[in-house]
């Protein structure tokens, strides 16, 4: 039979947050509730729905491949940006399936056998997956007080490294880097090492001393900043996310980036969510009261966590997180198992965070 090459084969394959369809099936349990792989609660945009919709009514011209330059996506992310004070042409930006397609692109555009990429740890798992696909080696930092070590980081680079990763928010922490302590890391990052800077989480993030990195494009340093459609845009089933660089780093990500990697209905239904600023307020501002009662709840319930700039909330646990997991899958509630004491919780709409809390009540009565 044929094998893939040895570093290949020593992947372990993404596990995602169980689904709430699998769940019930397994338990015989109705109305289950997903925490677990930091979604958007409240759905996608209505507006973004409606252009889908509208857009179906007349074919979509589904017969044909999508806009393979995503055209109208990147002029009206570039003039969204340009709305903001903010100066981004739109080939200085790369459309990707996800954000995810586009770390994966830059790591084999380039990475090559044998090379380093620094990243921290725990931080997002595709990071070390992507370099490990082109037989890279993954120099993985430690969290210091559940955040990026960006001192130990910069030590961390050598004649070897070629890509950095920074997650701000962290995946699974929640927590972020600032300003300050970013920018000290910047002037330590030699030429010829690609900073990829992973926003998914940034319209969240509410710390007046968050970085500014897409200033970083502007002055054509080695940086690629990556966001997405997936979380505060809710259209993560969309698969849509979008990069920001110096349009000759986009140049050369474009020659590893497949022909139609993004799809006719995410670039419209992308397009217009970037309009409806109204949903996006609304999403960030359930997130913050879910956020708030939480905090309350937990503070309560003597359980620890980790303050999140993010949807979702790190518990460092006193007990194993497969039981803790187990139980609270027995009471419907799905979260994230992340480390062997510790679990990612995503912020729901209040129905789901209060069934969250009854859960983990009834889950410490019965211990
Ligand atoms: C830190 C981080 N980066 C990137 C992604 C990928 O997001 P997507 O590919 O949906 O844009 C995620 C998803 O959970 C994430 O947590």
């Amino acid at each position: 039979m044929i094998k893939p090459p040895d570093y290949v084969a020593g992947i372990k394959p993404y596990v995602p947050g169980k689904p709430i369809k699998e769940l019930e099936r397994e338990l015989g349990i109705k109305e289950c509730v997903k925490l677990a792989s930091n979604e958007n609660p409240l759905g996608p945009s209505p507006k973004a729905l409606n252009a889908v919709r509208e857009c179906l009514k007349n074919s979509g011209e589904m017969n044909r491949y999508p806009d393979g330059s995503g055209h109208y996506l990147k002029h009206a992310l570039s003039e969204k940006f340009s709305s903001r004070g903010t100066a981004v042409s739109p080939d200085e930006i790369i459309l990707g399936n996800g954000s995810n397609e586009l770390l994966d692109i830059a790591v084999r555009t380039f990475m090559a056998d044998g090379d380093e990429a620094v990243m921290a740890t725990p931080s997002f798992i595709v990071y070390s997956m992507s370099v490990q696909s082109v037989n890279g080696i993954s120099i993985q930092v430690p969290l210091t007080g559940y955040r990026h070590d960006l001192a130990r980081m910069a030590d961390a680079i050598n004649w070897k490294t070629k890509m950095i990763f920074i997650a701000n928010p962290n995946n699974p922490t929640g927590t972020i880097n600032r300003k300050n302590e970013f920018e000290e890391f910047m002037n330590r990052v030699p030429a010829g090492v690609l900073v990829v800077i992973d926003e998914a989480y940034y319209e969240y993030v509410t710390d007046a001393a968050y970085p500014d990195t897409l200033k970083h494009v502007r002055s054509n340093k080695e940086v690629l900043v990556l966001r997405t459609f997936s979380k505060a845009y809710g259209l993560a089933g969309f698969r849509i996310g979008y990069g920001i660089a110096d349009k000759d780093i986009v140049t050369e990500l474009n020659r590893l980036r497949l022909p139609f990697n993004t799809t006719s209905l995410s670039q419209v239904a992308a397009q217009h969510a970037l309009d409806d600023d109204g949903h996006l307020g609304k999403s960030i501002a359930v997130n913050e009261e879910g956020k708030r009662f939480l905090y309350g709840e937990l503070d309560s319930l003597g359980l620890a966590y980790v303050p999140s700039e993010a949807n979702f909330i790190y518990l460092p646990l006193p007990v194993d997180s497969g039981a803790f997991f187990n139980a609270l899958l027995h009471k419907g509630v799905i979260v994230r198992p992340m480390g062997p004491k510790e679990v990612r919780i995503t912020i729901g709409l209040p129905e789901e965070n209060r069934r969250l809390i009854e859960a983990l009540k009834a889950v410490i009565n019965n211990a």
